[in-house]
């Protein structure tokens, strides 16, 4: 088992993050521990990870004394909406769910971000325990606080943010989930490690590498310390930059955790968001990063060689060669996170060591030569 607390020091705010197998069977009692007073612990989860895991969540809030209402989302992005909002607080409603109660967010980081939003919005706040059952939610989606829903014409563009109470990593569920999810996370958590430091890159790449030889398991001691030192990092950038301040470009700014996210953004644009997963995109994402940084001076090549290593150890991607690169290009110009129209390339200066820079430093035959290399079929 792990433990971290995260300290948000301008809110007065701290929470814990409990990382261990078979945590969620200890969920009512650490919702107790909290909420002494609080009778209902909504649960929002989807009918998948419902039947996975919901009668231990429900068994566990039920001992602790809660009543236990629940309400089952559909499953996939496309329900990260408007409507969806309005049946999960209508839910919380009808429950008769009051401001010291809880809301229960059981599942990946769609679950999570429309749970927490539907937290943040009913009666203008009430608890929120997060329960991520996917690897991406895990070391990301639920650390920071962002909750928030699509709209038809982009991703996230409402949404608030809302602090939870505690975050309960079980990583068994980890043992479930799609071959293609798991690739997904460890793509995430290898961009972050990417940017965070050395050594976080190499505990991520060591462990990558003992599990794809079958000597270490997801449900293990190290998995744990893994997800442990991901959350650790993701906090710590939050702390500094808690709400992304559009006016910093530093390399302990929040936009740092965009590394490899222009690209794989245009990627998903370009595919109709049918070929990739997200994480997946973002892989191909830092190996072109990786390759724009090597082609300005920042990183050499042994780096850039560490940094396909660690793709290479995440697992397949789809492929992303034969993508027109016109429409790659066009797709890049139209990222969501640019600032004053202008891209922001997060890029590296060496492992652990993020630097942001503007698009207009980058030459169009430079851009088109990283995406070239950077997208060329893996070897595997
Ligand atoms: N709030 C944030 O800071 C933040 C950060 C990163 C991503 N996100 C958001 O996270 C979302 C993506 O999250 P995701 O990758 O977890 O996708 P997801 O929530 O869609 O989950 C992926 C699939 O796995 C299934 N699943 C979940 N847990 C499972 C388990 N234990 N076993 C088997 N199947 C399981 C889900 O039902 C779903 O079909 C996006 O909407 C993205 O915008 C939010």
């Amino acid at each position: 088992l792990q433990s971290l607390n995260v300290r948000l020091e301008r809110q007065n705010l701290s929470y814990e993050i409990r990382i261990g197998s078979n945590v969620r069977l200890e969920a009512g009692k650490a919702i107790r521990q909290l909420r002494k007073t609080a009778q209902r612990v909504a649960l929002i989860t989807n009918q998948k990870v419902f039947e996975l895991y919901g009668s231990d969540v429900i068994r566990t809030l039920k001992d602790a004394g809660f009543s236990t209402p629940h309400w089952l989302m559909s499953d996939g992005e496309r329900f990260k909406n408007f409507r969806s909002l309005e049946q999960a607080v209508d839910f919380l409603a009808r429950n008769g769910l009051e401001r010291g109660d809880v809301v229960l967010a059981l599942g990946g980081g769609v679950v999570g971000d429309l749970a927490g939003f539907a937290a943040a919005v009913y009666m203008r706040g009430i608890a929120l325990v997060q329960m991520p059952t996917t690897l991406l939610a895990q070391i990301d989606s639920s650390v920071g606080g962002k909750t928030g829903i699509n709209l038809p014409v982009g991703k996230n563009l409402v949404g608030a943010f809302h602090q939870p109470d505690c975050v309960l990593i079980d990583t068994q569920a980890l043992t479930s989930l799609a071959s293609r999810e798991l690739v997904s996370g460890f793509c995430e958590a290898l961009k972050q490690s990417a940017v965070a430091s050395r050594a976080l890159f190499q505990q991520t790449t060591s462990f990558l590498s003992t599990l794809r030889s079958g000597k270490k398991a997801l449900t293990s001691a190290e998995m744990e310390k893994l997800i442990a030192a991901q959350c650790k990092f993701k906090a710590s950038v939050v702390r500094a930059d808690e709400k992304e301040a559009t006016n910093r470009n530093d390399n302990r700014s929040r936009r740092i955790l965009n590394f490899g996210h222009t690209t794989g953004h245009a990627l998903e644009a370009v595919t109709g968001y049918r070929r990739f997963r997200h994480g997946e995109a973002v892989g191909h994402g830092m190996l072109v990063a990786g390759e724009i940084s090597k082609s300005m001076g920042l990183l050499n090549s042994s780096e850039l060689e560490s940094l396909r290593e660690g793709v290479r150890l995440c697992g397949p991607l789809p492929n992303a060669g034969d993508l027109n690169q016109n429409s790659i290009i066009e797709a890049l110009s139209h990222d969501k996170k640019r600032d004053a129209g202008q891209i922001k390339w997060v890029l590296l200066e060496g492992i652990g060591h993020p630097r942001i820079v503007d698009g207009r430093e980058l030459s169009p035959r430079l851009l088109r030569a990283a995406l070239r290399k950077g997208l060329e079929k893996q070897r595997i």
